[in-house]
């Protein structure tokens, strides 16, 4: 069968005993949308981000949307967000009417600060950092800008569940933080979800009636409003799959250790930094490394001819997407995102991943590059 890319189906015969009993339950119960399911894992989701309350909602898109809703952000408003993102972020931002300014990447693929500071104008509202790949940006320094400017950070913590800085988690930086629970997230539900969380009390009780149709209470309906619930079969997954984060990121940053120990020193290869095994900064949603010379969609066919499964995150940088051409950016306006594009490859990394795997795929990166080394030099 090969590599596979991710491995949400290893996690699903881990809960699934357990989660069959969910099920049943909530099926007896009879109550399919909200319920006891869903209240108790959005207090143990709050309780493990350090936040008052999480608020689950249908997908991380709609996470960030209504985070931006809830913020009154709208037409006449600017938001500042990553050109390397996944493009949801940057849909969530124009779906409120507000124009989605976006910022190069720096040399780690994370956004920079002073990027951001650079692309403030009267009209910016609010700011998304995202944790790329699982890396948390560290904040501090953000929040004290944020405090002085006024503008809000809402964190895209899509792809970092259970990352932290100093004890901190992602998500409770910002005045909110938005999750998605896709199935292969570090945190994936068997179907879509996601959460905002947040300790703001104004802005989650807004925040519960925007998921709502506008109301809190059936048939009282304050605001205008959206449908978009957590249900509690995917709830009653994701409280299970809770309780093993923290251990299937560890697993996932051991993976990160071996890659390093079999490629590392390539020439012509880029690895991420080195992680700690307990430093929470880095969770390797992705595995991401990068290919310079213009060789990385041959090496992605090489690993595919023998069985490993790659992806890209992402070939063509948000602004080049036809969707978002009338933003007015084109070639060249985010050279780092823009070349990164072409160089970077997101190697398999899951929970269920093995030394042997990587062993695996490691002498098969190796002798491609061996290979092409030979054939470049003449030698061969
Ligand atoms: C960085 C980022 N933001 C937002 C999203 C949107 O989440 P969802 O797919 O749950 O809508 C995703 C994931 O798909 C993502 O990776």
């Amino acid at each position: 069968m090969g590599i596979l890319f991710s491995a949400p189906q290893y996690e699903y015969d881990v809960i699934r005993e357990e989660w069959l009993k969910s099920v049943e339950k909530i099926g007896q119960q009879g109550v399919f949308v909200g319920g006891a399911a869903v209240s108790k894992f959005e207090a143990s989701f709050a309780a493990y981000v350090g936040v008052t309350e999480a608020v689950g909602v249908g997908n991380g898109t709609d996470a960030l949307f209504l985070a931006l809703k809830a913020l009154g952000v709208g037409p006449g408003d600017e938001v500042i967000t990553a050109a390397n993102t996944f493009v949801a972020t940057v849909g969530a931002i124009y779906h409120t009417g507000a124009v989605p300014v976006l910022v190069d990447c720096g040399e780690s693929y994370v956004m920079e600060l002073d990027s951001v500071r650079a692309a403030v104008t009267s009209r910016t509202r609010a700011v998304i950092p995202v944790h790329l790949y699982g890396q948390m940006i560290d904040l501090g320094e953000w929040q004290v800008w944020s405090e002085e400017t006024g503008i809000a950070i809402v964190e895209d913590c899509a792809q970092a569940a259970g990352a932290s800085v100093g004890g901190l988690a992602a998500g409770s930086f910002g005045i909110m933080g938005c999750y998605s629970f896709y199935p292969d997230k570090n945190l994936g539900a068997l179907g879509d979800g996601g959460a905002i969380v947040s300790s703001s009390p104004e802005l989650l009780a807004r925040l519960r009636q925007l998921r709502n149709h506008g109301g809190e209470l059936r048939y009282r309906h304050d605001i205008p409003g959206y449908n978009s619930r957590l249900d509690p079969i995917q709830a009653s997954a994701l409280q299970l799959k809770l309780d093993r984060l923290q251990a299937w990121n560890k697993h996932r940053r051991e993976a990160a250790g071996w890659y390093r120990q079999r490629l590392e020193g390539i020439d012509g290869l880029v690895l991420p930094a080195p992680v700690a095994l307990d430093d929470c900064s880095h969770v390797f949603h992705l595995y991401v490394v990068r290919i310079a010379g213009g060789r990385r969609d041959e090496l992605k066919k090489h690993l595919q001819k023998k069985g490993v499964l790659t992806a890209v995150q992402y070939p063509v940088p948000v602004h080049l997407l036809p969707a978002y051409a009338d933003l007015g950016y084109g070639p060249g306006s985010f050279p780092r995102a823009e070349r990164l594009a072409g160089e970077i490859l997101s190697l398999p990394i899951h929970a269920g991943l093995t030394e042997a795997d990587v062993a695996f795929i490691g002498s098969e990166i190796q002798s491609f590059f061996a290979a092409t080394a030979t054939n470049v030099s003449g030698r061969t």
